[in-house]
């Protein structure tokens, strides 16, 4: 049977354009998603928008519209942006889907009734971009931590998660699940920076505004985002509907990919609520860090924002999601500059990988008419050197991305890329015409064919357009799967097309560098 593998991203909020930022969310999710669906597995990848909250309600006012016709608006807008970016999601879940409000709404009496939540008041400093409250002791020089603006104290009336109760049996769970938390530094600072100083109980209602889910037992209430929000992952399967078949085959979660600002309410608040729901815990969480600016946060006031369409329209969906899942470190923020965008595009996509496609159909051609030549074994010292690194990459991709290090994971293919085109100019193809070492000259042309048909496989999953370019290119069927991977050097007499396209046309430097810039000043 196959396995299954449930993956899903945030659930963002819809109140305006998406930059970078969250684009990279959603193509790591994909291309995830991608590479578990083409190792055989039966994939369920959840995304949608967080449509409630007194931030959405003013947006709307602002913009002249009820915030239904808002978030509706809105949640069009991303599905286009998703559309464009060839995001292979199976279900968009809105927080204001009919299915998920009553659920909500289910959960939160039952938790009132088990105990877990209780009424209150709270008091504390808001943060209303954030809609966070935040203690004294959390607020940096007075302000909120999380975007650095102004707070006020305010006290309502509201309804409290009994956090407290919970704690043990949380940290309890991280040390029995070392794996559930990626990366590791990330369970370090949610035991260091929030449980250890005492976990705060929740406030999960509001009294301040209505655009919200109605608390059915107070309607004065309105459950607040967090537990809105967080339950999306168990409403879209059907929990606690009529029809939970989705639920039964996929919860729990393999993994929820999230943002570093996000890490607290996932990594705490989330467990909790679903063991206070009786229900297993996602397998895995993996927070990603940030895409930031050289001179800091992504954000229209300071026109250093870069929105994802504009790189695609430019460069194409590939390239764009090459440099983003390439760059983005495991430990730290990734500093997007235009400098670092075409020098990626040009060295990496257009000379090694381009390159080196074009090289390789061009010899194809001139030396064997354009058929790839069968494998002969291991012909000489070159030839066993580059098997042995086509192993060590596919090997090294595979571990990088269990291990959640999807950097690596990628540049475990270029390295394949650069020891191909390091392996042309060992061999010296021309030379072995001229001296009509024909075995010599037949083996050198299965060994690049085959390692680019392992380059195409490995980098399917992110790059689909470019993997379907090159086995076009080589003559070869794109209905691959990792499987293929264990019958690299045979071919079926696959003739290679006459007049390779280059797959991608070299930038000039200095136009682009100054046409990005160009982009990120003019919204
Ligand atoms: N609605 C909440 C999530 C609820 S999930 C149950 C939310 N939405 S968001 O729209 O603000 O953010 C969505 C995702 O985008 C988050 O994972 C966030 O970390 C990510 N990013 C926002 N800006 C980002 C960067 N500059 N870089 C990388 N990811 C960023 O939070």
């Amino acid at each position: 049977m196959k396995k299954n593998f449930y993956i899903t991203t945030p659930i963002y909020y819809p109140s305006g354009r998406y930059h970078i930022g969250t684009a990279y969310t959603e193509i790591l999710t994909d291309s995830l998603k991608r590479y578990h669906k083409m190792h055989g597995e039966d994939t369920f990848m959840l995304t949608g928008t967080d449509e409630h909250g007194q931030k959405i309600q003013d947006k709307a006012k602002e913009e002249g519209l009820s915030p239904k016709e808002y978030v509706d608006l809105q949640a069009q807008k991303a599905k286009e942006l998703w559309k464009l970016m060839k995001i292979d999601y199976d279900k968009y879940i809105r927080t204001t889907d009919e299915y998920h409000e009553k659920t909500v709404q289910w959960i939160f009496e039952r938790f009132l009734k088990q105990g877990d939540i209780y009424l209150g008041e709270y008091e504390g400093w808001y943060c209303k971009p954030c809609e966070s409250y935040w203690t004294e002791s959390q607020l940096v020089d007075g302000k909120c931590p999380d975007c650095n603006r102004a707070v006020k104290l305010m006290k309502e009336e509201a309804y409290f998660f009994n956090m407290k109760k919970y704690t043990d049996k949380l940290l309890d769970y991280y040390e029995k699940h070392p794996d559930f938390i990626k990366p590791d530094y990330r369970k370090t600072e949610m035991i260091n920076n929030f449980i250890k100083p005492g976990l705060e109980d929740l406030c999960v209602t509001r009294t301040s505004f209505d655009w919200g889910i109605k608390v059915l037992s107070n309607p004065k209430h309105v459950v607040y985002v967090w537990l809105d929000a967080l339950t999306n992952y168990i409403t879209a399967l059907g929990y606690g509907q009529e029809d939970t078949s989705l639920f039964e085959k996929y919860w729990p979660a393999n993994i929820h990919i999230v943002g570093k600002d996000i890490a607290r309410f996932h990594l705490i608040y989330w467990p909790i609520f679903l063991m206070a729901l009786d229900l297993p815990l996602p397998e895995h969480i993996y927070v990603h860090n940030f895409i930031m600016m050289k001179d800091g946060k992504m954000s229209k006031s300071k026109g250093n924002t870069i929105y994802p369409e504009q790189l695609i329209e430019r460069y194409g969906l590939d390239a764009t999601k090459y440099y983003l899942l390439r760059e983005m470190p495991n430990n730290q923020d990734e500093i997007f500059t235009p400098e670092d965008f075409v020098s990626r595009y040009n060295s990496d996509l257009c000379n090694d990988l381009g390159n080196l496609l074009n090289r390789t159909i061009s010899m194809i051609n001139k030396y064997f008419d354009g058929i790839i030549p069968n494998y002969k074994g291991i012909v000489n010292q070159v030839d066993k050197d580059l098997e042995e690194s086509v192993k060590v990459s596919v090997s090294n991709n595979k571990e990088f991305i269990d291990k959640f290090e999807f950097s690596n994971a990628i540049q475990s293919i270029w390295n394949l890329v650069s020891r191909t085109n390091k392996y042309i100019d060992e061999v010296e193809p021309w030379v072995l015409s001229k001296d009509n070492k024909i075995e010599e000259l037949s083996s050198a042309m299965n060994h690049l064919a085959s390692s680019l048909k392992v380059i195409a496989i490995l980098i399917r999953p992110f790059m689909l357009e470019t993997s379907n370019k090159i086995l076009k290119q080589l003559g070869l069927n794109n209905n691959v799967s990792f499987e293929d991977l264990n019958n690299i050097y045979s071919f079926d007499n696959n003739k290679v097309i006459e007049k390779g396209e280059p797959i991608f046309l070299r930038l000039d430097t200095e136009t682009e560098i100054e046409y990005i810039k160009e982009l990120m000043n003019n919204h």
